[in-house]
Parts: structure tokens; sequence; C-alpha cells
């Protein structure tokens, strides 16, 4: 099967400053992964790379098995879709995806074949003759797809394809996207600094970081185990609380906030009396009770003063702030009628399994 590309401790620097360094990478054959970090974190860099726009500064590609370091780009084979889709406007839709194709000397009636196919698979059949500003943003967007798989490349690469799309367009494009992937079953390197983006859509997540890679793994991984406080700070909603190991019991750690509260929390990773850590809880794992109910809350808990409600449809999401001064979030259905108000003092417990232990 086509479409397997092994980044080797790609690095890219200009002048003095550092793109992207030691990026390590073994991308499967049919694989969707998604690069994802805040903006300057090397993202469109390694694309343009990886696509041939750009030359590392050192380390190397392979795909399918063929070193394509120094291939040109219109060599590598490799699909490409931006951000700024840049449809050529004095073309009709058929000709914008039939430019891939003329470019690769296709014959003519194979080139009619395949623009009609992929213009079926994005749904446009019926906007062929329509010029680019005839169509709307998402139709657009698709036809910038069309283009991009029309001579099958068994390697794909987007870069933030659908953020300037509002958000209705934005999940159905997703999902049209991951739809075309099942059929295709092409490589697909993504771009985004959406978290949401990148958790419903990859297979696997490379979270970037100043250049360098924090973690790769699949989207669950990224949300239950991060390794670090960085990757549980951006991926998902949390309520982050420091604290010290106070003691080691039974199949986890004793904390102690900096709040001054002692808290239990399950631990798979190993810590010395001492250590900071950081709990990591998510929204839906907190529950709560009014502050006043005092004894009989259960032990693992803190105390917080509400400071801000948002209405979500069905759950409010409610932040609290810590004797210590850090955030938590938590969620209340709205079925529940009576509602915490903002100002409101509360007891926030949870499990113990339920929390995660980091290194500070
Ligand atoms: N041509 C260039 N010359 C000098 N520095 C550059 C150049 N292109 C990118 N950089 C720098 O390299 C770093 C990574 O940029 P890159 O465009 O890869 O980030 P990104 O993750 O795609 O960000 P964004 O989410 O904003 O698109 C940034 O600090 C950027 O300023
Ligand atoms: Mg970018």
């Amino acid at each position: 099967m086509k479409g397997s590309l092994e980044i080797r401790r790609l690095a890219k620097s200009y002048h003095s400053a550092v793109a992207v360094r030691e990026f390590d990478l073994h991308v499967q054959p049919g694989e969707f992964v998604t690069l994802l970090g805040s903006s300057g974190s090397g993202k469109t860099t390694t694309l343009l790379m990886v696509a041939g726009f750009e030359e590392p500064t050192s380390g190397n590609l392979i795909l399918d098995g063929r070193d394509i370091t120094r291939v040109p780009p219109n060599k590598r084979g490799i699909g490409m879709m931006f951000q700024h889709y840049s449809l050529f406007p004095h073309m009709t839709v058929e000709q914008n995806v039939a430019y891939p194709l003329k470019l690769r000397k296709v014959p003519k009636a194979e080139i009619r074949d395949r623009v009609r196919d992929a213009l079926a698979l994005v749904e446009l059949a019926d906007y062929a003759s329509r010029y680019p500003t005839e169509l709307s943003g998402g139709q657009q967007q698709r036809v910038a797809l069309a283009r991009a798989i029309v001579f099958r490349p068994g390697l794909l690469l987007m870069d933030e394809p659908l953020s300037a799309l509002d958000r209705g367009l934005r999940k159905s494009m997703q999902s049209e996207i991951r739809r075309i992937h099942r059929n295709l079953k092409t490589t697909i390197i993504y771009v985004t600094h959406d978290q949401d983006e990148a958790l419903s859509m990859s297979d696997r997540i490379v979270l970037m970081h100043d250049g360098e890679i924090v973690q790769v793994g699949t989207p669950t991984e990224l949300y239950d185990s991060p390794v670090n406080t960085f990757v549980a700070n951006f991926v998902g909603e949390s309520t982050l609380l420091r604290g010290v190991v106070d003691a080691s019991v039974d199949g986890g750690y004793r904390v102690k906030l900096d709040s001054g509260e002692l808290v239990a929390c399950d631990s798979g990773r190993s810590f010395e009396r001492g250590d900071a850590v950081v709990i990591r809880i998510r929204p839906g794992q907190l529950s709560f009770g009014s502050a006043e109910l005092g004894a009989q809350a259960p032990p693992e808990g803190i105390e917080a003063r509400v400071e801000d409600s948002a209405y979500l449809g069905d759950h409010w999401q409610h932040t609290a702030r810590t004797g210590a001064g850090a955030l938590a979030t938590f969620l209340e259905n709205t079925s529940r009628g009576s509602r915490v108000q903002v100002g409101q003092r509360v007891r926030l417990s949870w499990l113990p399994s339920d929390a995660i232990l980091l290194q500070a």
C-alpha cells in the first residue's frame, strides 16, 4: 500500500532561529496524522519541507521507501491543500480540478472521467461549469479538495484547510474529509491549532511546541495520558491543581495541595515524597456540593468559589477559584433545575482513579 512516510530527524533553521528541530515520525499508509500546536510551533514549516517547498537544514524524508529529500515538489506526487485554497478564478470548477492532470499530461478522456469522479466525491457534480466566485466558501473548499485528490496522491498534506470557514461549515467539512479519507485510504497529514478538530479527526496527533514534538499518540492517549502539564493544558479543558507528594498510599499518593488540602490520587507513575506535582482532573469528573455540606462530602475534595458560569445547552460550565488561586472547571446538568450561582462557595470532589498525577 502506498503512502508510507518516514520523517527522520528533520530540522529547519532560519538564520539563527530554529523553526523545527529533530522531527522524527513514521506515518503509516492510510493513516490520518494531525500536527497540532499553537501559532509558531513549526507545523507549516514541517509540512512545507515534506512538500518540498522548504529545504530542510538537516534530516531525511523517505516516501514509500524512496528518499525524496532532494526531489523537487512536482516530482514527489504529493497532494496539497492550504488555508488559502487559491482556486484559479478565470477557470471553471471543472478546469480547476483538471489542472493537476493536465500538468501530468493525462489523456483527455481520462481527465474527463477522473474530474467527474472527484467532483462526485465532494458532492459538486452539478457545479462543474461554475466559476469560483459563483460558489460559497465551503463549496470552494471542496473544489480545492477535489483538485488535491484528483491525481490520487498516496500522501495528502492539508494546512489549516478549514480555518477560513465558519463553525457550522467547518464541522460538516470535517466529516466530509473523514469520509473521503475512508473512501480513498490516502495517507493524510493535517495541520490545525484547533484541539477539537485534531481530537475528532485524527488516528494520531503530533503535539508540537517551539519546533519540537511534545507527544505523539492517539487522541485518547493525549487526552487520558498526557506526558506533561503542557499537553494536559493544551488538550481538552481541565483543572490543574499544584501540590507536593505527601505520602504514598495504596496504588497512589496523598498530595498536599498548595491550598493546604490533602487529597488522594492514583498514579501509574512513581513519585517520591516531596516531589512537586500537578493533579489533572477533567470537568466531567469533578462533582460538587455546597461547601456547607461539610462532613457529608467525600474526603477527596477542595473548596472553591464560583467565578463564572457559561450556558452550553445541555449543561452549565462553571469556573471556580480554589484557595490557592487555581481555576477549577466543572459541569452542571441544566435539567437539575436549580443551579450554582456566581459567588457561591462549592466543595469539589473527584474519584482518586479519575485524577492524573503529573510532574510539575
Ligand atoms: N521564511 C521564514 N523566515 C524566518 N522565520 C520563519 C520563516 N517561516 C517561518 N518562520 C518562523 O518559524 C517558526 C515556525 O513557523 P511556522 O509557520 O512553521 O509555524 P506554525 O506552527 O505553522 O504557526 P501558525 O499556526 O501560526 O500557522 C516561527 O517562529 C516563524 O516565525
Ligand atoms: Mg502555519
